[in-house]
């Protein structure tokens, strides 16, 4: 039987082999706040370190997977050195998904935007639901992806569809983002948990070793220059709380309006 266990931010669930972890924040649309990825991060230690464990699902809520980092929290951070110490631990836990040594499966319905959609790519797979919608609006806001969009997101669907999506906004739809490469399957719905659990149990059931070294060695490949590549990204999103368009682009959001970027 499935054992639920309740952590207020992220729930966790065991079933067999397969650790399923639920975002649990769905007013604010699953944003991954502090707490929220501290409880993340100590879910997926515990999924880590049990021998018993093979495969993890991260899942989200129907009408979001993850909206993005938590805005608010990020609003007012004075500068570059403010918002380096304020973040860096925080963005450190998306990389700390993107290492994880079992194999990882995020289910995505609804909104995987920002650092929701980074979150989503920092896992091996991705299962989307019909109602999936993956995009990097952070220019929107004043900033760039901090948590690794420009590397994975260019590596996961090519230069020109991750130039217009990180330029731009752009989202895409489940089927775009299966044609894209983004995701290996999309489904109804309502499949949506039985298809990625089924898929995690499947991965559970063959030889954990061959598991553990294919993942390594196809991570070799997708991950080549990663980390020079997230630390460059790093530095410049960083660099963008030097700026008053952030403030604004940011402050906008948190006041429902449109923001209005000066260039400075
Ligand atoms: N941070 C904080 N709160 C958020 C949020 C976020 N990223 N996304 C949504 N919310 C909150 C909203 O503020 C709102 O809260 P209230 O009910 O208290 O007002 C609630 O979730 C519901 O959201 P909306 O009312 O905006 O719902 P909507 O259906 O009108 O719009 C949406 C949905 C298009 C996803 C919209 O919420 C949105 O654009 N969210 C922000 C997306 C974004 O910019 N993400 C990038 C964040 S920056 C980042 O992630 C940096 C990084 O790389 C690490």
């Amino acid at each position: 039987m499935p054992a639920a266990e309740s952590a207020a931010e992220v729930l966790v669930e065991r079933d067999g082999a397969v650790a399923v972890l639920t975002l649990n924040r769905p007013k604010a649309l699953n944003a991954l706040s502090v707490p929220v990825m501290k409880a993340l991060a100590a879910a997926l230690e515990s999924a880590e370190t049990d021998e018993a464990v093979r495969a993890i699902v991260l899942a989200g809520s129907p009408r979001a997977f993850a909206a993005g980092a938590d805005i608010g929290e990020m609003k007012d951070l004075a500068g570059s050195g403010e918002a380096e110490a304020a973040l860096s631990e925080h963005l450190a836990r998306w990389d700390k998904v993107g290492r994880c040594p079992k194999p990882t499966i995020a289910a995505v319905s609804g909104f995987a935007l920002g650092g929701g959609c980074e979150l989503a790519l920092a896992c091996d797979l991705i299962v989307a639901s019909e109602t999936a919608v993956f995009g990097q609006p952070e220019v929107q806001i004043g900033v760039i992806p901090g948590a690794g969009g420009t590397q994975r997101l260019t590596k996961a669907v090519g230069k020109a569809l991750a130039m217009d999506m990180v330029l731009t906004g752009r989202r895409l739809t489940a089927r775009e983002a299966l044609a894209a490469g983004l995701v290996s399957r999309v489904v109804a719905p309502e499949a949506l948990l039985d298809e990625a659990k089924g898929l995690a149990r499947r991965i559970a059931e063959l030889a954990p070793l061959a598991v553990r070294a294919a993942k390594a060695a196809a991570a070799a490949a997708a991950d080549r220059q990663l980390d020079a590549g997230l630390a460059r990204e790093r530095g410049l999103f960083y660099r963008l709380f030097d700026t008053a368009d952030q403030k604004e682009g940011m402050r906008a959001f948190a006041e429902k309006r449109p923001p209005l970027f000066k260039g400075k």
